[in-house]
């Protein structure tokens, strides 16, 4: 499968700040790498960030969507709005959504579903806080959140699963090789009950990836690309990144 480097800028950067970082993310790419890569910039910036993509091989991504089409729904932005600035993607339940914000696994089923209606793709993550790891409960953690995040119809058309550990989300500390391998696999397990392709669907990993670990993170059994959120924030190391991952693939 071909690795997936996915750039979470999350809330940086104003447009020119977007811009530019497009801009040099398009040019260090260029037309052909042995892995895909998309970005996800603030809602404010997607349309100017959009129009630097235009014509180039990288995805754009939203940070997150409303569940519904349309509505009186004040300050949310609809999964047919994002397809209709240009995005291929959508991230949903984040961490830092799940814990600002209180988003449930419910809710982000009912937001992946209307990513996957809109015909776009949704990257659901899912992850284990550092108390629910040291309580042995990772596996279970992760396990619900997958079960209960994915929505109807999910498939490897339509659905990317992001795991990221919590206490992995810039610190700068990440899971052994081990741990990130037991999960994946557990990961890829529970989507078999789940999901016809299940074998298919890309597993990304996230938290504290960097130019210096990403080699030995992402040829990991079953890892199958990065949702990079610091270290995406400079192409250059967002390039190494994908560079280490397919280095000896
Ligand atoms: P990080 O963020 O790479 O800065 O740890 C990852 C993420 O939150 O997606």
């Amino acid at each position: 499968m071909r690795k997936l480097i996915a750039g979470n800028w999350k809330m940086n950067g104003l447009i020119a700040d977007a811009e530019a970082l497009a801009h040099e993310v398009r040019t260090q790419y260029g037309d052909h790498q042995p892995f895909d890569m998309l970005v996800a910039p603030s809602a404010t910036a997607l349309a100017p960030v959009a129009s630097r993509l235009a014509g180039s091989q990288i995805g754009l991504a939203g940070q997150d969507c409303h569940a519904a089409p349309s509505g009186a729904h004040t300050g949310d932005i609809s999964a047919d709005m994002l397809k209709d600035v240009g995005c291929s993607h959508v991230i949903v339940g984040h961490s830092e959504r799940r814990a600002d914000h209180g988003e449930t696994d419910e809710q982000i089923s009912a937001k992946a579903a209307a990513v996957t209606k809109a015909g776009l793709i949704a990257i659901v993550c899912i992850g284990e806080t550092e108390e629910q790891r040291n309580g042995g409960q990772t596996l279970a953690v992760c396990r619900q959140q997958l079960t209960g995040s994915l929505p109807d119809g999910a498939s490897a058309d339509n659905v990317i699963v992001a795991y990221e550990p919590v206490w992995a989300i810039g610190t700068g500390r990440t899971p052994s090789t081990y741990d990130v391998e037991e999960v994946h696999a557990d990961i890829r397990q529970t989507l078999r009950d789940i999901v016809d392709d299940a074998d298919s669907v890309r597993l990304l990993y996230g938290g504290s990836v960097k130019p210096g670990n990403a080699g030995e993170l992402l040829t990991i059994e079953n890892v199958d690309g990065a949702l990079v959120g610091g270290a995406s924030l400079n192409a250059a190391d967002f390039m190494a990144i994908g560079q280490a991952a397919t280095a000896n693939g």
